[in-house]
């Protein structure tokens, strides 16, 4: 037995990438250098030793995945433009080629009913940015509402989905505190002063691009990436441990953004490495919203001050991240009680299981799928429950290449053979082409 669980007809059925991960051409048609090549470039920052060089050659071939993505009936496709490839040097001339690869690839997905949902900044910095400061230098905000102005001049008549930032904690925290991204900083200070210009030029190309683009129902938002930290019990010391991090961590992104202030606690935590707030900075970042755009895999459970790892009867998938869909809804939930949210898009959503290829040829991914189906319930719930969820975005649309993890993690709903290119559509691909279909998802019931 099944319960339908209808969503509503204008529900924005997506996949999702990211340039670096996937289009390769590195150093193509007059690409700069971006701060992912120069780090996949040093040896010993990516498993197995692999870059993005090549990826999964979608500058190429990306013809073929937009058939691809029809024929799955994708209703939007989320992409990121890579920085570089449009600017691709400090002095700011426009590299004409790289603009004309995404104006192609916008007029394929129009032509094939699609709807372009385009993050302007996922990751890659001009590696000559960086060489002046990167994320450190204020001046690089403005400089990014330049780059995105340039865009939005080219594409702003057909785009009407414009994102600023893809998870800015992570550039912020990962590149600048933990060493782990590009620029490979362990400097908490200057970790949370990147973060803070990261929102600085979230609000400078809010402005450029409202001022620029000329689709009329254009839409403009901002990704942040949302891993809530639970309390194993209902011990104040377990409760107090899960607002801290989630202060520290979504909060601390969101609360700027929706209410213009740092969440004060953390603020007063992180002194003396507080971020240095120029007037007028916070009004700036706190720009009204069209939409915030969430990307949700996992959650941490913790007791006692630690995090409970594994949490006994729980699956992981191969990043080691819990499987737990119901804390999705927690966090829709949460979001809606706390924050004067805009409508939201669900941004990215996945997991990485190495299925192999059959011997019939197929990916019979069977873990992804019940993955995918279990959170789409629980977003659909949410939206029961009033959250305003207009769109759903699978992470990813293809395997790729997992930033430090390299080729080693598939989180596509297409299995891509790195060796030949080919292509392979999943079982949870297939299913979720029908969940688009239908505009519905079966949820399981009770016998
Ligand atoms: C997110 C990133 C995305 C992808 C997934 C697995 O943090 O935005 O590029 O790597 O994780």
């Amino acid at each position: 037995m099944t319960e339908l669980m209808t969503f509503p007809s204008d529900f924005l059925w997506g996949a999702a990438t990211a340039a670096y991960q996937i289009e390769g051409a590195w150093n193509a048609d007059g690409k700069g250098e971006s701060i992912w090549d120069r780090f996949s470039h040093t040896p010993g920052k990516i498993d197995n030793g692999d870059t993005g060089d090549v990826a999964c050659d979608h500058y190429h071939r990306y013809a073929e995945d937009i058939a691809l993505m029809r024929q799955l009936g994708l209703k939007a496709y989320r992409f990121s433009i890579s920085w570089p490839r449009v600017i691709p040097a400090r002095q700011g001339a426009v590299n004409p080629a790289g603009l004309d690869f995404y104006d192609r690839l916008v007029d394929g997905l129009l032509a094939a009913d699609i709807q372009p949902f385009v993050t302007l900044y996922h990751w890659d910095l001009p590696q000559a940015l960086q060489d002046g400061g990167g994320w450190g230098n204020r001046d690089v905000c403005g400089y990014f509402a330049d780059y995105a102005a340039t865009v939005v001049r080219r594409l702003g008549d057909r785009v009407r989905y414009w994102v600023t930032l893809n998870e800015p904690a992570v550039s912020a925290f990962a590149g600048h505190r933990d060493g782990g991204h590009p620029p490979g900083l362990r400097d908490e200070k200057l970790a949370l002063q990147a973060a803070h210009h990261l929102l600085v030029a979230h609000g400078l190309a809010v402005q450029a691009i409202r001022a620029t683009q000329s689709e009329p129902h254009a839409e403009v938002g901002i990704v942040l990436d949302m891993w809530p930290v639970e309390p194993a019990t209902d011990s104040p010391q377990d409760r107090a441990m899960a607002e801290q991090s989630w202060q520290k961590g979504a909060g601390w992104f969101l609360s700027p953004l929706l209410r213009a202030h740092y969440p004060p606690e953390a603020l007063r935590a992180c002194s003396p490495n507080a971020p240095v707030v120029q007037p007028g900075d916070l009004a700036l970042i706190a720009q009204w919203l069209d939409f915030l755009g969430v990307n949700f895999y996992s959650r941490n459970l913790v007791r006692n001050a630690e995090t409970i790892s594994p949490v006994p009867g729980s699956e992981y998938t191969d990043m080691g991240w819990e499987v737990h869909a119901p804390a999705f809804q927690r966090l829709l939930a949460r979001l809606k009680r706390k924050y004067p949210i805009p409508p939201l898009y669900i941004t990215e959503n996945g997991a990485a299981f190495a299925e192999a290829v059959s011997p019939d040829g197929s990916v019979h991914d069977a873990r992804r799928l019940v993955y995918l189906r279990d959170h789409l319930i629980q977003a659909r719930l949410a939206m029961d429950d009033g959250v305003d969820l207009r769109g759903y975005f699978v992470w990813s649309l293809l395997d790729n290449f997992e930033w430090t993890c390299g080729y080693s993690k598939r989180f596509g709903l297409i299995h891509v053979d790195y060796a030949t290119q080919r292509r392979i559509v999943k079982d949870s691909a297939k299913w979720y082409a029908q969940v688009i279909a239908r505009n519905r998802v079966d949820q399981p019931t009770m016998e």
